[in-house]
């Protein structure tokens, strides 16, 4: 099967120009002026943009929290991820009492209804000489990523012992450290006083989680990678002091890079102060203004490497259903923390929502440029975490994962438009400009403008080469 898409003006992470683009059955065969083929279909893209498919390194599909599960599963979630652009996405391995093997073979059975391509990262949540020598046959169920977190204590944390031994394992194996940087002993501590002061609105809960803790760890998660002569991605960065000890490290060559998110791009915790604050409720959370903007900074000047979105979603009223491709759902969501902030489960929407908010509010605003928002959303998660070039390039042999962006398009964005299985959307009423036309997964349409032409099962687990550090 033969699909030439013709007069597009392409877009990578270095370059923009115009050309045409043969795909033959998965794959980009040919890219070209004028290409003339025995083609089946041809899309003419005069006008538009073409762009590799969106790579989104971090999110949490079907994810047991608290007394529910995150309201996206690996079909719906992919879905929506590709009604936005992305067409491969990694989402976190929990790991069970069982061992590794366990916990790969319970996400494996839960991604069969895979919609886009998928890789998994493994939470390394516990840490004792059992697990330490077990890590390296991770690699060969090809997840070389270790999620590791210096809070959530009790339930998530390692100390930073076992922080340390696990980046020693890591680069003796060739795998990378993720790291959620805040400080869990702050953390614990203000959460029981402000409990036992009566403080149960959700604004509490950006106020028991400090910046200075997320400043100080990310700093410390940098130094112990320079110590430990590994590198080490330091994921949802949401502080400006984040990005000053990011730049401060990768100036002394240390092998330390950064991921951001929308929602720290564009919110404050002033948000969790509103009646439905529940909505914001994330880990690590919202910060102010001045962060937002040294966030921007970051990504305008290079300090930072991608923007993933940590979607994971929760309805804002569980209690209510949704309809969802006929069916009426409801999960579980945000009520169950109304009167304990600390109840209400940690996460948020956004992985239909990254790409064309970015643009509007990116590219269209001039804070990064086309290429930049290529390689942000795409280019440098597929060459960290090792799907380069097969994704996030446009060139012959990569996978035919294609977004023919229509930069004129308009849209009020919000809850009616967005795929995404929950009941709330944060950026309901957005005004955006610039949005995916079709999109290709290795080569098949998935999306025709507002139809739905994917299928549960059609993603498939991508096995991953030595990612590279940027
Ligand atoms: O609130 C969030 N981000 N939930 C997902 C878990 C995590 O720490 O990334
Ligand atoms: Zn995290
Ligand atoms: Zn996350």
């Amino acid at each position: 099967m033969k699909t030439l898409i013709k007069n597009g003006t392409l877009i990578t992470a270095s370059d923009t120009f115009k050309a045409d683009i043969l795909i033959e059955d998965e794959t980009i065969s040919r890219i070209g002026l004028n290409l003339e083929t025995d083609s089946d279909h041809q899309v003419d893209a005069s006008a538009k943009l073409i762009l590799p498919g969106g790579v989104d390194p971090h999110v949490h599909l079907d994810l047991p929290m608290f007394d529910t599960v995150s309201s996206d599963d690996h079909y719906t979630g992919h879905k929506a991820a590709a009604f936005g652009g992305t067409t491969t996405a990694m989402d976190f391995v929990v790991l069970e009492h069982e061992g590794f093997d366990h916990s790969v073979d319970l996400w494996m059975k839960k991604a069969e209804k895979a919609a886009i391509d998928y890789s998994f990262h493994m939470n390394l949540t516990r840490f004792d000489d059992k697990i330490a020598k077990t890590i390296p046959s991770l690699m060969g169920m090809v997840i070389q990523t270790l999620k590791v977190f210096t809070a959530y204590n009790g339930r998530l944390r390692l100390d930073d012992g076992g922080i340390f031994k696990a980046l020693q394992i890591a680069r003796d194996n060739g795998m990378l450290v993720m790291a959620h940087c805040e400080n869990g002993d702050v953390i614990e501590t203000l959460t029981a006083q402000a409990l036992a002061q009566g403080h149960t609105e959700p604004i509490w809960h950006a106020l028991t989680r400090p910046a200075w803790g997320a400043v100080e760890a990310s700093l410390r998660m940098a130094a112990m990678a320079e110590q430990a002569d590994a590198p080490v991605y330091i994921v949802h960065m949401n502080a400006a002091g984040e990005v000053d000890m990011l730049q401060y490290a990768r100036e002394r060559g240390v092998k330390v890079m950064g991921e951001t998110c929308p929602q720290y791009l564009f919110f404050t915790q002033d948000h969790l102060r509103r009646d439905d604050g529940a909505k914001w409720i994330c880990s690590p959370p919202m910060r102010t203004k001045q962060d937002n903007t040294r966030l921007w900074q970051g990504l305008s000047n290079g300090v930072l490497q991608t923007i993933g979105t940590d979607h994971c979603p929760f309805y804002f009223d569980g209690a209510r259903s949704i309809v969802y491709e006929g069916s009426e759902i409801a999960i579980p969501g945000k009520e169950l923390g109304m009167h304990d902030f600390t109840k209400i489960p940690n996460g948020l929407p956004g992985i239909q929502d990254r790409m064309p908010v970015l643009w509007t509010c990116g590219v269209n605003a001039g804070y990064i440029t086309p290429n930049q928002f290529v390689a942000y959303t795409s280019t440098n998660p597929a060459k960290i975490f090792g799907l380069y070039p097969r994704k996030g390039a446009l060139v012959p042999g990569a996978d035919a994962d294609i977004v023919i962006w229509d930069p004129e398009k308009q849209v009020r964005y919000g809850v009616a438009h967005s795929h995404q299985r929950t009941d709330y959307n944060l950026f309901e009423g957005w005004e955006l400009q610039g949005c995916p036309e079709k999109v290709f997964l290795r080569g098949k349409l998935i999306v025709n403008g507002d139809e739905w032409k994917g299928k549960r099962g059609g993603g498939k687990f991508l096995k991953r080469n030595a990612g590279e550090v940027l």
